[in-house]
């Protein structure tokens, strides 16, 4: 039996060089899910898994770069290779098999869109293909199972002994090496299957519901909130306790004035509005941050700083609403301390001054304008994360985007334009 407690015998080749047909994205991978791309999830719970000791990752072509900059970005170190995939899913599973790290004994197939997995499922399944040869995660089948034949159903199936099969998928590497070549032209959605075919006994690893696969569009609202609950320690529908059995009141659902600074008293009689236009060129080598969030793309925006075109906007439109200038004024370009700064330091300095000159934000209205890449997907974070700068609710900042319609120089894809409009109410002392 593999010694368990040598990581160095033991992968995982996780799958990601799918089309994403389904979801009608052939990034999918790299689909943003709570915050991170789907493919960044599986990535950490394997870094924390303790059995495996490197990753290889099967990526289609054009994402591999954006990949590698993950993994770097992030630093997940078992990473041992990146390598392109195949036509269809086992001949991507194939290309990462023969990717693998010399002495490789216990290998872990994985599907990059079940961004689910914990790193304790990846384990059990190690664990249980070391005893057993062959060992896959699967749940019950809990609907009743009809047969179907054009929208009328034909029979039911007795679901007693019926299991959906997921992944991780583990294996003894010798047994999954035979089992392909036993069958070398069939065609299978899963390791499991050529197993099976070739006679070899797979064991059944019991997981769960919430281990997912991404695969039609409204699955990528569901494992976005699994995945948002999950890193609050939170799971849907469980009531949060305070580690004592407590129940914690829920959270407050957000007023459009929460956030307010404690001790002062609007007075919305005094009402000022600021706007602002900025853009910047894209260049090849740089990263994309737009709204305090990095977005994986094959460019980035050039300046002085982060070159965050939104943010710019909205500081910009704060301190234009109380007549304090622009943020060329107060953080120069010339001046060095600036290069490469995040600007969300500059746009809480924007907010600084106008609340030391007696306002508030009341509301921010900013729209991104941009051919590619597409930016609804990240519009919730970068709402928080602009709330965030500027102490208020996220339910009174507004992020859109929309193209040029092919028009002008931002129409030709040369750089990202942020408009943004702010309100601003005067503030008295409590
Ligand atoms: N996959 C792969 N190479 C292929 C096909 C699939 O690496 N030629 C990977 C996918 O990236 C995914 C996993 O296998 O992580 C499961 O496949 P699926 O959910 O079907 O994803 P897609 O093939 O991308 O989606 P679709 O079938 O809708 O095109
Ligand atoms: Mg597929």
């Amino acid at each position: 039996m593999t010694d368990l407690s040598s990581p160095e015998q033991v992968a995982a080749v996780v799958v990601a060089a799918g089309r994403g047909e389904r979801l009608g994205a052939p990034d999918k991978v790299l689909a943003p899910l709570a915050g991170r791309p789907m493919l960044a999830w599986s990535l950490r719970a394997l870094e924390h898994a303790q059995t495996v000791g490197s990753v290889v990752i099967v990526a289609a072509p054009h994402t591999q770069e954006t990949i590698k900059r993950l993994v770097t970005g992030e630093g997940f170190a078992k990473v041992a290779a990146i390598v392109a995939g195949g036509e269809r899913r086992q001949d991507s599973v194939a290309a990462g098999l023969a990717a693998l790290p010399e002495g490789i004994a216990i290998v872990a197939i994985h599907d990059a869109a079940r961004p689910l997995t914990g790193a304790d499922l990846f384990d059990r399944c190690v664990q249980a293909a070391a005893e057993t040869g062959a060992a896959i995660a699967a749940i019950p089948v809990a609907d009743t199972l009809k047969r179907v034949t054009e929208r009328v159903i034909t029979g039911t199936v007795d679901r007693a002994g019926l299991w959906a099969a997921q992944t991780p998928q583990a294996f003894r590497l010798e047994v999954l090496r035979r089992a392909i070549a036993a069958f070398p032209g069939e065609t299978v959605t899963d390791e499991a299957r050529l197993c099976e075919a070739a006679g070899v006994a797979v064991a059944i690893v019991p997981a769960s519901l919430a281990n997912l696969k991404v695969t039609h569009p409204e699955d990528i609202a569901v494992a976005d909130a699994l995945l948002r609950a999950r890193e609050e320690g939170q799971s849907p529908g469980v009531t949060r306790t305070n580690g004592r059995g407590r129940r914690m009141a829920r959270r407050k659902p957000l007023t459009p004035l929460d956030g307010r600074g404690v001790g002062v008293r609007a007075n919305p009689a005094i009402v000022r509005t600021g706007i602002r236009y900025d853009a910047h060129r894209f260049a090849p080598g740089r990263r994309l941050i737009l709204g305090g969030v990095e977005i994986l793309y094959d460019q980035g925006l050039i300046g002085h700083s982060d070159a965050d075109v939104l943010l710019h906007a909205i500081a910009d439109a704060l301190l234009g609403a109380a007549a304090l200038g622009d943020i060329g004024q107060h953080f120069p370009p010339s001046d060095e301390r600036f290069r490469d700064a995040d600007s969300r330091d500059l746009l809480r300095e924007a907010v600084r001054l106008i609340r030391e000159a007696g306002w508030e934000p009341a509301n921010i209205d900013a729209t991104v304008i941009a051919e590619a890449p597409r930016i609804a997907p990240h519009v919730a974070l970068m709402r928080e994360r602009i709330a965030v700068c500027l102490g208020i609710g996220p339910a009174m900042v507004g992020v859109k985007a929309t193209t040029n319609e092919g028009m002008g120089a931002i129409g030709r894809g040369e750089g990202i334009a942020a408009l943004a409009t702010v309100t601003l109410v005067a503030v008295s002392p409590a």
